[in-house]
């Protein structure tokens, strides 16, 4: 690796955070079959693992947003660069993230899927950063909370590599 990095949370430890979301996911849902949405890329790591941990029947689907570089300059619109192809009226959705930030993300994506009236929409987050909070996001399910600094693996790229790492590193950058 070119950069020094730091580990942050282990493969065990990753592996223990989802399976208390996933039993928090299906008390919640249990008798209903909610619809997974996850944001590409950062979440398929994530998401993967989630979904069989997970007991209840569940739909699958994927957006694609583009990331607008430096966030501390946008007015916070993200552009859909892949919509889900599933029909979500009257569904019961849950939205599955890798990590928030200013939290600019997922109100954008939040906002772009309750206007195909769900019927219940939720925030499933593997990580929280806090400090840059610029919009408030309601998380419902959440990982883990960590410190304000360059995070990399499980899913989590910096400039579109070590996105297969097994374990999540901060990156000294
Ligand atoms: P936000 O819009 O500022 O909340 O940022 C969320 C998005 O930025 C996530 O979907 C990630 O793709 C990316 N991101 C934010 N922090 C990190 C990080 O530490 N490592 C990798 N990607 C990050
Ligand atoms: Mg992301």
């Amino acid at each position: 690796m070119d950069k020094k990095t730091k580990r942050l949370l282990g493969k065990g430890e990753i592996r223990k955070g989802i399976k208390m979301l996933a039993e928090k996911i299906d008390n919640d849902y249990e008798g209903a079959s909610p619809v997974i949405i996850c944001i590409l890329k950062g979440a398929f790591v994530f998401l993967a693992d989630l979904i069989r941990e997970l007991k209840i029947p569940m739909k699958l689907d994927f957006i694609s947003v583009s990331s607008y570089g430096d966030s501390s300059r946008t007015r916070g619109v993200v552009k859909i660069l892949k919509d889900i192809s599933i029909d979500i009226a009257g569904e019961d959705v849950i939205i599955v993230e890798d990590i928030v930030d200013t939290g600019l993300t997922l109100v954008s994506v939040h906002d772009f899927i309750k206007r195909k009236n769900p019927r219940s929409l939720k925030i499933c987050t593997l990580l929280e950063k806090k400090v840059k909070r610029v919009k408030k996001v309601k998380i419902d399910y959440r990982g883990f909370v960590v410190p304000n600094k360059y995070v990399i693996g499980y899913g989590l790229d910096f400039g579109e590599k070590h996105r297969n790492l097994p374990e999540i590193r901060i990156m000294e950058l």
